[in-house]
């Protein structure tokens, strides 16, 4: 056996998964929300007998590799890679293993590099000792430094570049392609140069890129972040979660802040379980990721309008998914950096008591308001409104109807009609339900009853009770009446006839076009059965109309060939054949 199905076999795809997503054991299978579309009920499965995933939600499936490679965004090496360690397997060849590094495990190499280098600069050198009196003035302490690997970039054009070229032989346009330096008119130039520099390190701990501030106070392009690569994707990453995740996990909260300083001030201050978006809303895939970690998301934004725009639009993204969000209300400063500065303790005692969004959304619109005239009103409502329409919860959402009739003095009737009408202005985007293909009765019907089959816990006992009653009518032209064939022929020939039904060798032996099918079948999402006898009386009712359906379907075959044949006398067969076919259909 090769190494990739030595590693599948061995591991066990029901842990691996629930590594990262909560898994429900759902009879021989186990369920849970689809990771890769939103959804409120579950249709991904998992089948530890056939060691697969799929989701009928949104059609993506696979084995342990896959997964990995859609929830990690790995690529094949990589994920290979990590289930060889997981399962204590040495790849044979670390030859062909070093071949298939792919681009993306090179840039991380490079980015690695950058960061040792950088951090050495600040820590060591005399040419980081400025910078390093910055860091240090602005409270950040040598402990924290080292958390976070902070460094120094030199402002010198090509320090980086004969770094990375000369002692660690790295290639040019690797270099260029990790976005750590550009084409000058002598050469490479490094792209970072006299910053101070946070390198950008993903939950899995790769270096992805950097963003670097300038050490004077109002210098244009404060920040400068590592370009879009194949690696760093703005949108995607988030600032500290490779320290901060699991402090996040254990308070079940991510705090989400807009600056570098801001986190490393939270975490010295002890407010751990903290990450930043860097001056942006959170993006779905931020929602997405720090999901992994908790339910709430708490905003700490800076106390200025672009910190309130950036608020607003993230709280589409996260009533969206799901989540939970709140507010942490600074104390005084413009930023969480700076409040902690002031006054620690009243940051923290503020970061304990997070307040709902809606709240603190409300109370500053009162603020801003007055709210005893009438145009007063009708814009408090108008915009508090706005975001009212965006909770997905239906007690929470009357909740905060009730709480804004109250405080502005406007009957709960009268909120609710005019909720009604925003929602209906806003001309609903359609939702572009997955394109499914058109199906005959027949198929689905098929697939259902192959499903309840080989998920009942006696398949061969169930399988014998449904082939007593098709075995008068059926045929063998879709793949599901295939497999129901292969199943039955299976079961005859089995030499241990005591043995229990074994899906994996079954699905082992099947011909390649009907493996997906049967795959299907083993994961299709059943009904829940009070019994089994309850199962089987499905199942028979099932193949019972499938029965019904086939003899139709053969009636108005011969009906159609018995009128064609109005004028010849080789009829009568196919009368004798009709007639018995309509009896058949009678019992
Ligand atoms: P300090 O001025 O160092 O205290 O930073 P800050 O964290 O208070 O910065 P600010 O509130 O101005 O911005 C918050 C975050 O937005 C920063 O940490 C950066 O990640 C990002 N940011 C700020 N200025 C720039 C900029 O000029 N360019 C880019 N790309 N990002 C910026
Ligand atoms: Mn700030």
């Amino acid at each position: 056996m090769d190494q990739v199905s030595q590693i599948r076999d061995k591991v066990d795809i029901v842990s691996l998964i629930s590594e990262f997503i909560p898994l429900k054991k759902a009879g021989r299978n186990f369920k849970a929300n689809c990771p890769f579309h939103g959804e409120k009920t579950p249709s991904f499965v998992v089948s530890p007998e056939r060691q697969i995933w799929h989701c009928f939600g949104c059609g993506l499936g696979g084995d342990c590799y896959t997964f990995l490679m859609e929830y990690e965004k790995m690529e094949f090496p990589e994920a290979l890679r990590a289930l060889a360690k997981q399962t204590g397997i040495t790849l044979v060849s670390e030859r062909a293993t070093a071949g298939t590094t792919s681009k993306k495990e090179l840039l991380y190499e490079i980015n690695s590099f950058a960061k040792e280098y950088y951090h050495y600069v600040l820590t060591k050198l005399p040419v980081g000792k400025q910078a390093l009196e910055y860091v240090l003035n602005r409270g950040i302490t040598l402990q924290l430094i080292e958390t976070f690997k902070i460094g120094f970039s030199p402002s010198t054009d090509q320090s980086l570049v004969n770094y990375l070229t000369k002692k660690k032989n790295y290639k040019k346009e690797d270099i260029l392609d990790a976005g750590l330096a550009f084409v000058g008119r002598s050469g490479l130039v490094d792209f970072f140069r006299g910053r101070l520099m946070f390198p950008l390190i993903d939950h899995r701990d790769n270096v992805v890129g950097f963003s670097g501030r300038v050490l004077e106070a109002d210098a244009p392009s404060k920040y400068i972040n590592t370009r879009e690569t194949l690696v760093y994707h703005k949108g995607e990453h988030v600032f500290g979660l490779n320290i901060t995740k699991e402090a996040i996990r254990r308070e079940k909260q991510a705090i989400v802040v807009e600056g570098e300083f801001d986190v490393l001030s939270c975490f010295g201050a002890g407010v751990g379980n903290v990450v930043a978006v860097k001056g942006t809303a959170l993006t779905d895939s931020h929602v997405s990721l720090l999901h992994r970690y908790a339910q709430k998301i708490t905003f700490c934004f800076d106390d200025d309008k672009a910190g309130q725009e950036a608020i607003k639009r993230s709280l589409v993204v996260v009533e969206k998914k799901g989540l939970t969000p709140t507010v942490i209300v600074l104390p005084n400063g413009k930023d969480p950096d700076e409040a902690i500065k002031t006054e620690p303790g009243l940051f923290k005692k503020a970061a304990k008591e997070d307040v709902g969004i809606y709240d603190y959304l409300l109370a500053k619109l009162i603020d801003t308001n007055d709210v005893d005239s009438a145009e007063g009103k009708r814009s408090l409502v108008d915009e508090f409104l706005s975001f009212v329409a965006l909770i997905q919860n239906e007690i929470v959402k009357e909740h905060y109807l009730r709480k804004l009739s109250s405080e502005v003095g406007i009957s709960y009737e009268s909120i609710a009609k005019e909720l009604q009408r925003f929602v209906q202005r806003q001309t609903a985007p359609v939702q572009s339900e997955p394109i499914k293909k058109k199906r005959v009765r027949e198929e689905m019907l098929e697939e259902y009853v192959l499903a309840l089959i080989v998920q009942s816990n006696d398949p061969k006992k169930t399988v014998q009770s449904v082939v007593k009653i098709l075995s008068d009518s059926m045929s063998r032209e879709r793949a599901y009446q295939k497999i129901l064939l292969h199943l039955i022929e299976h079961i005859e020939t089995s030499t241990h006839q005591e043995e229990p039904f074994d899906g994996k060798e079954f699905g082992d032996k099947l011909p390649s076009e009907l493996v997906t099918h049967f795959n299907t079948s083993v994961l299709f999402p059943l009904p829940q059965f009070e019994s089994q006898d309850d199962l089987l009386a499905e199942v028979n009712k099932k193949a019972g109309e499938l029965r019904k359906l086939y003899l139709q379907k053969k009636i108005k075959e011969l009906s159609e060939e018995i009128h064609k044949k109005e004028d010849s006398e080789d009829i009568s067969d196919l009368r004798k054949k009709y007639t018995q076919l309509a009896r058949q259909l009678e019992q």
